[in-house]
């Protein structure tokens, strides 16, 4: 699933990502942006719990676009929340703090038949995840 996931980004990412983007439709009106990783060392295809980009300067800056993109719609802009979904300068820093973001990034959070965030896992990959992980721990509050 996870390989399809990806080859049917890659295939629609050159047709104008139609197919994500419909296949997004269902999962709460999200159409994800395709993030340019190549910069940043490779981490195989395994999901990792712990974040191997901590502290990387690249991770950071694509990070950084990388949420603005999908995620502030509904986390606000420089990831101070207007109120829609949590604020997340205030997720945990470290390594249970990464196995939290990591879980909801891969699988989203649906509760009672409605989807309150959709899953980023198999459409935007876990180097793009990581990035913005890394970023947002440059925000964290207490
Ligand atoms: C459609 C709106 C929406 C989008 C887009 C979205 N989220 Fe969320 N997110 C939510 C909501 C709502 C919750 C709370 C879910 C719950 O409590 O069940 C949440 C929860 C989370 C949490 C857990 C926060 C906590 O304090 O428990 C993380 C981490 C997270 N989102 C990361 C992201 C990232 C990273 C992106 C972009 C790749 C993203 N989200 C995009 C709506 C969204």
């Amino acid at each position: 699933m996870r390989n399809i996931g990806r080859m049917l980004l890659l295939a629609a990412t050159g047709v104008a990502g139609l197919s994500v983007a419909s296949s997004l439709m269902a999962h709460g009106n999200v159409t994800p942006q395709a993030v340019d990783t190549s910069a940043l060392p490779d981490i195989g295809e395994e999901w990792l719990q712990h974040n191997p980009y901590r502290g990387n300067a690249e991770a950071v800056k694509i990070g950084e676009s990388a949420y603005g993109q999908n995620c502030a719609r509904c986390h606000g802009l420089d990831a101070e929340s207007g109120g829609i979904a949590p604020d997340l300068r205030y997720l945990e820093v470290g390594d249970s703090g990464d196995e939290w973001f990591v879980q909801r990034y891969q699988h989203g959070s649906s509760h009672d038949g409605k989807v309150y965030m959709p899953p980023f896992g198999d459409i935007l990959g876990q180097k793009t995840g990581w990035a913005i992980r890394a970023w947002l721990e440059t925000k964290h509050q207490e």
